[in-house]
C-alpha cells in the first residue's frame, strides 16, 4: 500500500455560521483513485476546493506530503483541477489548449518541450490526429479529454475531478469511466474525483468516501462499501437494499419479523435492537413451505438479465432480483444465506429507508400503473 500523501484533519467549514463541512478527517494515500461520493450539497465541492486551496477552512488543518499547506495558495499546490465546465478556450485548437500553461511556465519550456508534451498528453487521452482541431468541432467527450490533458500536462501529483462527466450522456459516461481509470494508471498519480452516482464511484474507484450531511460517514474499497455498509444511509445509496427494522438475539442469530435467521455478524448487546440489510441478489426464492419467510409477489418488471419483483412481506416491499418469473399475486416463500445479511447498528437514518412501497420513484409510478390498470379492469365487469 503506497504512503499517505493528503490529509485533512479536523476540518470544519462554515458559510455565515452555517456549517456546511463538520470536522472531517481524511487521509488520502499516494497515486490511489479516491472519490468523495454523496447527494447534493453533502459538502464535496467544497472538501475538494480545500484539497485544491480556493477554500481555506473555519477550523482544523491540511497537509500534503507531511507538510501543512492550509495557507498555500493553489498555484503553488502539487495539484490541478478538472471542473464539471470545463471551460476551454474556444478560440485556440486543441493544441494550444492543452499547451497553454505550459507557455506559462518560468522558466520558459523551449518550443520543442511543449511539442513533446502536448503530443505525449494527445497520446495519453486517445486524441491523437486531433492537434489542429478548432476545441468547437469537438464532440463532449473529446472536449473533456482536452480539459482532463490541459490539466494533467503541467504534471501534477494530484488531480481533482469535479463531476467531470455530469454533462455527457449515459453511454459516453461510461466509456469515460474506463478512459479515466486507464489515464490515472498511465499517468501514475493521485485522482480525486467527486460524484453523486454510486455506480461510477464504485467502477472506478480505489476508495469510497460517502458523505452525507457535511460529514464522511463511511471510507473504504468499493467492496467494503457495498457488502458492509456502516449505516442505512450508506446502504440505501450504494446499490439496492431491502432495509429491516430486526432484534440480535445473540452473535450469529438475528429475528427479522419474529423469525431467527443466521448471520455472521457479532459483537452487538443481547436483544439490541439493529437495521439489517438484504440486497436483492442475495434472496432466494424457495417453494413456500420451505421459505424461512412468506410473501405475495405484487410487481414484476423484467430487466434482462433478471427479473426485479416486489415482494411483500407483512405490509413491508422487498425488492428481489430473481432469473425465475413469478407471477404478480403470487406467493413464494424466500430463503437468505447467513452471509445475504448484513446487520447494522440503530443511527440516525434508521427507518428512512429500505422499503420499496415508500421510496423508490421508478417503482412508485410503477404501482400507480398497476393501480389503474385494476380499476380498469373492476370497470369492464
Ligand atoms: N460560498 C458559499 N457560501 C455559502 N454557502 C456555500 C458556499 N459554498 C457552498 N455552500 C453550501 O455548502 C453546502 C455544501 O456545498 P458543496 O458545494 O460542497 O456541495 P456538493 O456536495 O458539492 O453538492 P453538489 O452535488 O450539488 O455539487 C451547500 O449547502 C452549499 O449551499
Ligand atoms: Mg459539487
Amino acid at each position: 500500500m503506497s504512503k499517505e500523501l493528503i490529509r485533512l484533519r479536523g476540518c470544519t467549514m462554515a458559510f455565515d455560521g452555517d456549517v456546511v463541512l463538520n470536522n472531517i478527517d481524511l487521509n488520502i494515500r499516494d497515486k490511489e483513485f479516491l472519490t468523495l461520493l454523496g447527494p447534493s450539497g453533502c459538502g464535496k465541492t467544497t472538501t475538494l476546493r480545500i484539497i485544491g486551496g480556493f477554500t481555506v477552512p473555519t477550523s482544523g488543518d491540511v497537509f500534503f506530503d507531511g507538510v501543512r499547506i492550509n495557507d498555500l495558495p493553489p498555484h503553488k499546490r502539487n495539484v490541478n483541477t478538472v471542473f464539471q465546465k470545463y471551460a476551454l478556450f474556444t478560440h485556440l485548437d486543441v493544441f494550444e489548449n492543452i499547451a497553454f500553461g505550459l507557455r506559462q511556465m518560468r522558466p520558459k519550456l523551449t518550443k520543442d518541450e511543449i511539442s513533446r508534451r502536448v503530443f505525449e498528453m494527445l497520446e495519453i487521452v486517445s486524441l491523437r490526429g486531433f492537434e489542429n482541431r478548432d476545441v468547437s468541432r469537438l464532440s463532449g467527450g473529446q472536449q473533456q479529454r482536452v480539459a482532463i490533458a490541459r490539466a494533467l500536462v503541467p504534471r501534477p501529483r494530484v488531480l481533482l475531478l469535479d463531476e467531470p462527466l455530469g454533462a455527457l450522456d449515459l453511454r459516453l459516461r461510461k466509456d469515460m469511466q474506463n478512459e479515466l481509470k486507464r489515464i490515472q494508471q498511465a499517468m501514475d498519480i493521485t485522482f480525486i474525483y467527486v460524484t453523486h452516482d454510486q455506480e461510477e464511484a464504485l467502477a472506478m474507484s480505489d476508495s469510497v468516501v460517502v458523505m452525507d450531511g457535511g460529514e464522511i460517514l463511511q471510507i473504504g474499497r468499493p467492496e467494503d462499501i457495498y457488502n458492509e455498509p456502516e449505516n442505512a444511509f450508506v446502504a440505501d445509496f450504494i446499490g439496492e437494499s431491502n432495509i429491516v427494522d430486526g432484534v440480535m438475539i445473540s452473535d450469529g442469530t438475528v429475528e427479522i419479523f419474529g423469525r431467527r435467521f443466521e448471520c455472521l455478524d457479532r459483537g452487538f448487546s443481547p436483544s439490541e435492537p439493529v437495521d439489517v440489510v438484504i440486497r436483492p441478489e442475495d434472496v432466494d426464492i424457495v417453494p413456500l413451505r420451505d421459505g424461512m419467510l412468506t410473501g405475495t409477489v405484487t410487481n414484476i418488471i423484467f430487466k434482462g438479465v433478471h427479473y426485479d419483483i416486489i415482494v411483500d412481506f407483512k405490509g413491508f416491499k422487498w425488492l428481489i432480483q430473481t432469473t425465475d418469473m413469478s407471477p404478480v399475486g403470487g406467493r413464494i416463500g424466500i430463503k437468505i444465506d447467513p452471509d445475504g445479511i448484513h446487520v447494522m447498528p440503530k443511527s440516525r437514518y434508521s427507518g428512512m429507508f429500505g422499503d420499496y412501497s415508500s421510496y423508490s420513484a421508478e417503482y412508485d409510478e410503477i404501482s400507480d400503473v398497476a393501480a389503474e390498470a385494476e380499476t380498469g379492469d373492476a370497470r369492464e365487469e
